[in-house]
């Protein structure tokens, strides 16, 4: 029984993708020291365990029936972020976001006129 409840939830959880749709070149120069410092895919990338798929600037199909599990990173400058992203990635129901909101330039472009 236990071990059956462990097969389970090692299918349900062994398949993780990655997803970077606002990927940038990999690698920046700090401003401060003129280092190169890691972006996020790279830092992706370096992750132990590491994911089972990679994606940079797509979205790919990490069905729920699959067993597939997916961790989607929205970085845009921006309020360019096209919001029926977030809206399929929540119907999906395998998909988990880190979304860096633009609070600035929300700030900046949007709500000042609302
Ligand atoms: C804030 S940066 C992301 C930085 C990255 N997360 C990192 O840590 O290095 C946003 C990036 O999205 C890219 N970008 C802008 N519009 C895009 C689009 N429609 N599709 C994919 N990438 C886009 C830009 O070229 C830029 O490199």
């Amino acid at each position: 029984m236990i071990r059956d409840q462990a097969r389970y939830h090692q299918r349900l959880c062994s398949y993780h993708i990655y997803i970077d749709a606002f990927a940038g070149a990999g690698k920046h120069i700090s401003k401060k020291t003129g280092a190169f410092v890691l972006g996020s895919p790279m830092n992706a990338l370096l992750v132990e365990p590491p994911f089972r798929e990679y994606h940079f600037k797509v979205l790919p199909k990490a069905k729920y029936k699959d067993y597939r599990r997916a961790l989607c990173i929205l970085d845009p400058y921006g309020l360019h972020l096209d919001w029926k992203v977030i809206y399929k990635v929540g119907q999906m129901k395998s998909i988990d976001i880190f979304l860096n909101f633009p609070v600035a330039d929300i700030n900046r472009n949007v709500l000042w006129r609302n």
